[in-house]
Parts: structure tokens; sequence; C-alpha cells
């Protein structure tokens, strides 16, 4: 019967072609080609009918055996080109664990904030507190109740944004936090006050509208001027170094009286002169002066018993003079190149 012929050169074709399959793809492909609805087995399993009672059974009986043999390879060789292919993958996902990791950018803390932590650092080593204030201040906190009422010269020497509610403004210095915290304590009192100060300035490089100071009030008993030079001393020397001299010079405050400015002996040129300094060998750092009776009066506090001193420092100056840093624009611009030198 040239059917059974037929079928043996399917099975040694099939068993070939299987063999050498080399994608799962092209298995699929023989096997719709053999087994598939228009398969050459297919066909011959639907030719069936019309063979005679006599043959039917011995072609049947050979197609399936074909069938099962083809199905079989087919299997086999599946199973052979998936591992294939999972092999394959792994090896192009194999991990090199020598690879060095990747780095990722660890933060830190912005130049103010350091220099703010230094400075509270040295003055809670001399048993101060830390206090805090609002930003958006009472016109009474930031100026009338530190002796400078409406009429006074030095309001219009602050260039002061108000808000849109009347007496309420952006604190032009940190100095209200004074007066917030003697009206809720009884002296002695020894604090320190960091934070945020505003004012309509025009951003050049050394005024900024926003920016940070520290302000330092002690009141005691017997608190003297020798105590404010003493204790800045100590301040200066430990923020710019032991070899720093320090120099008083009188000065104007409305809330402190006598008010001195306070210089440092520059850090550059170590009080030769130089550019930093423009020749005159000193460099300014904070404002300063024993607090107005005023002022201790104001919060209920007997300028008779007590007495204090108070000092307010720019932290960006602090940080130019420290680092220098020659535009204040610089610490707020938060370019990293600028930022990851501290
Ligand atoms: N508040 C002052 C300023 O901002 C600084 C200062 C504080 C001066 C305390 C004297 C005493 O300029």
């Amino acid at each position: 019967m040239p059917v059974l012929n037929e079928l043996e050169k399917i099975k040694k074709e099939g068993k070939d072609k299987i063999f050498i399959a080399s994608s799962l793809e092209e298995l699929e492909s023989l096997r719709v080609s053999f087994l598939g609805k228009k398969g050459k087995i297919t066909v011959i399993l639907k030719s069936l009918g019309n063979l005679s009672s006599k043959e039917k059974p011995v072609v049947g009986k050979k197609t399936n055996e074909v069938r099962q043999f083809i199905e079989g390879e087919l299997i086999k060789r599946k199973k052979k080109l998936e591992s294939k292919v999972l092999e394959r993958k792994l090896e192009e996902e194999v991990i090199d664990i020598t690879l060095p990791g990747r780095c990722f950018p660890v933060g830190k803390r912005h130049l103010i904030t350091q220099i703010i932590d230094e400075i509270t650092d040295i003055f809670i080593g001399l048993g101060y507190k830390v206090a805090e204030g609002p930003e958006v201040e009472t016109e009474y906190y930031n100026f009338d109740a530190l002796n400078t009422p409406a009429d006074h010269p030095a309001r219009s020497l602050m260039d002061t944004l108000y808000t849109q509610k009347d007496g309420v403004l952006l604190r032009t210095h940190t100095s209200p936090v004074q007066v917030r915290v003697m009206e809720k304590t009884l002296p002695p009192v020894y604090i320190i006050a960091p934070g945020k100060a505003y004012r309509r300035d025009v951003p050049d490089p050394s005024h900024s509208p926003m920016f940070h100071q520290v302000e330092g009030l002690a009141v005691d008993k017997k608190i003297t001027f020798g105590d404010l030079k003493g204790t800045l001393e100590v301040f200066a020397k430990k923020m710019f170094g032991t070899d720093r001299d320090v120099r008083l010079r009188p000065h104007f405050f409305p809330f402190t009286e006598p008010s001195v400015e306070v210089d440092v002996s520059c850090m550059m040129c170590g009080g030769k002169g130089c550019r930093v300094c423009s020749g005159v060998g000193w460099l300014e750092i904070l404002g300063a002066g024993m607090v107005d009776p005023n002022v201790l009066s104001e919060v209920g506090y007997d300028p008779e018993e007590v007495s204090g001193f108070a000092f307010g420092m720019g932290v960006e100056r602090i940080a130019m003079l420290k680092y220098g840093v020659n535009d204040i624009r610089l610490f707020y611009e938060n370019d990293l190149r600028f930022l990851e030198q501290f």
C-alpha cells in the first residue's frame, strides 16, 4: 500500500526536521506542518474514510503510530530547546558581583544650617538656651517693645516688608524673640534666637530680602559691659580661631544703650590689611549693646534689679567671612557645585 510508504517517509522526514529545529518558533511551524489542520498526518487521517474496510485498520494504526512518534519527537525537542533558552537567559542575566556599587548622592546640611548649629553649640556651651519666634510679627514686638516707637527715626533705617494687615510685618530681625521670651520668663535669661529675618532689599552680592540672624540675650543681676565683651571674645575665638582679636566701636541701636558694633581681626591677613578687610585689618561681625532700661521695663523687669546685654549677627555674613564666599545669593541658588563644597 503506497500510503504506508508515504507514512514511513513522513516519519523519517519528521524525525530529521525536528532534530535540527533550532528554535521554538521553528518547532511550532513543524508541528503545524505535520499535525495542524492541514498537516500531512491530518490529511491522511481525514482520507481514511475513502479506504476499504481491510485497509482502514492497517493504515489507521500506522497513522496513529506515526502521529504519536512525531508528537513524542516534538516534545523531546521542545524540552531541549526550552532548556537552551533558559541557559542563554541565565548567561545573559548573570550578575557581576565584582562591579562596584552605584553611589547614591548623600545630602547634607546647608552651609547656613551648619553655621547656625555651630553658633548654637558655642552658646549652649556657655549655658544659653535656644528660643524661637514667629517670622510674621507685629509692629509691637518688632519695634515698639524694642524702644522703637512709630515716630522713631530708626524705623526708617529698617526697610520693612509690611503685610496687608495693619500692624503685621515680616520681622526685620530676630530681636522680637527677646521680648517674647522676657514677657514669659523671670530673669535670669540666657537665650539665643536663630532664625530668618526679612528686609525690603534688592538682591545683590551683599543683600538678600531674606537672611538669617542669631540674636543673643543675657539678663541677670549685675550683668556688665565687661560680660558682653568677654562673651563675644569667647565666641569670636571659637568661631574664627584662637588668634582672633575683637574690638568694639560705638554705634547706635534703639534697644541697647550703649551700643557697639563688633569687629574681629581679619582672618585672611591676621590684621595687616588685605582685600577682604578693605585694608583695615578688621571685619564687622555683629551688633550688640546693653539692653536699654526701657526694653526691660516694657516686659515688666525692674531695670534697677537686673541688667542685660544683647547681640545680633547675620549668619550669611559669618559664613561668607569664614569661607571667603563673595556673593550672598549663592546660598539660595541651591547649586550643588557650590553647596557640596561645605
Ligand atoms: N537687631 C539688630 C539688627 O538686626 C542687631 C542687634 C541685636 C543689635 C541685639 C544689638 C543688640 O541689626
